[in-house]
């Protein structure tokens, strides 16, 4: 009997702190940068975003987002024995997010670590788990993208602090007889490094290089529309299927003009694409799980329906999955 690993339960959170565009305006305003909603909303289709509060961890919002996907599954923390959290906003250098999200649920035993590949991080996260699992070494895993990216934010740069936002995502994934997962496809391409990055570092007690976000916005947005249509056409060539067959497009929300390109080009109609970007701005590995759970609790992924998720990130990194809910 072939085993495949399934979807039985989704969740999210995103902290109580919202900001719109105006209230971000006019908090930058204070500290002489300028801004606009019509501006970041014109070029980028974000609305709001919500910030975590000073000692609000990636694990604290990992744990909301886990409980509610356990809750959807009729799982307990104790029926899981594989915890992957996928993060670049991690509570600690050392140990992993996971490890400690597995303390916070009140479970042990089972394996937990972090997986760290920016905003592909949960396309990443999930494909090692459906793998761990279709070769049994799991049965039960927790798969989750969580981050505080307004850590990172530079509130003096405004092409990089209004596009961001904290939040989680979480899925349960279980060994299954019929098909969830139906093909996994994911690259890197490591030259890209500086156009997307954070490069401080700790060393001797003090962070060395430049803890904020560093980014090319222009190079990012070419690179991202490219390999999303790639890692679209690869994960449906391995699958055996078309655009067609695709249900529901639940992409990485960074900015809608590479969400709506990349439906243009899968020749996909904006009301089978779950859009939250208005409503997070980019979670980076929180983003896809977070809309994800926004799709099935909103209706609009039904169960049985075949969705694609995909996403591109710092690394370069991109990816996709091809599954049925
Ligand atoms: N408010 C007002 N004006 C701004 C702002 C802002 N927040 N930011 C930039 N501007 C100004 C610039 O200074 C520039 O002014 P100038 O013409 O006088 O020099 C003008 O707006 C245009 O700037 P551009 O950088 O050309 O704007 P662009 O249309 O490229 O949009 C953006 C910038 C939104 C960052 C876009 O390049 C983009 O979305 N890139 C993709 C980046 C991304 O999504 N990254 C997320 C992480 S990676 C990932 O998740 C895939």
């Amino acid at each position: 009997m072939r085993l495949f690993s399934r979807i039985t339960g989704t969740g999210s959170y995103v902290p109580p702190r919202r900001l719109t565009n105006a209230d971000l305006a006019a908090q930058l305003a204070a500290q002489g940068v300028e801004t606009s909603d019509e501006w970041i909303v014109e070029r980028t289709g974000i609305r709001n975003r919500h910030f975590a509060d000073d000692g609000v961890f990636s694990s604290d919002l990992a744990l909301h987002a886990a409980r509610n996907a356990l809750e959807a599954a009729g799982r307990t923390a104790q029926d899981i024995d594989l915890i992957i959290v996928a993060t670049s906003t991690p509570d600690m250098v050392f140990p992993s997010t996971a490890c400690i999200l597995q303390s916070k649920l009140g479970a042990a035993g089972g394996a937990a670590f972090d997986v760290q590949a920016v905003c592909s991080g949960f396309i990443y996260a999930l494909s090692v788990a459906d793998a761990m699992i279709r070769v049994g070494s799991a049965t039960k895993a927790l798969v989750v993208g969580a981050e505080v990216f307004s850590r990172l934010l530079d509130f003096q740069d405004r092409t990089t602090c209004v596009l961001f936002g904290d939040g989680a995502g979480a899925v349960v994934l279980e060994a299954s007889e019929q098909p969830g997962i139906l093909a996994t496809d994911l690259h890197a391409d490591g030259k890209h490094v500086g156009i997307l990055c954070t490069p401080g570092h700790v060393a001797n007690g003090h962070i060395l290089g430049d803890p904020l976000l560093k980014m090319d916005g222009q190079a990012v947005f070419k690179l991202a529309v490219g390999v999303l249509e790639d890692a679209a056409r690869a994960v449906l060539a391995k699958a055996g299927k078309t655009e067609a067959d695709i249900d529901c497009l639940v992409p990485h929300q960074a900015n809608l003009r590479i969400i709506q390109s990349t439906a243009r080009k899968l020749k996909m109609p904006m009301d089978k694409v779950v859009v939250t970007v208005d409503l997070h701005g980019n979670t980076s590995a929180a983003s896809i799980p977070l809309a994800l759970d926004h799709g099935v609790r909103s209706g609009r992924i039904q169960a049985g329906q075949t969705a694609l998720l995909e996403g591109v990130g710092g690394g370069f990194t991109w990816g996709a999955v091809l599954l049925t809910l």
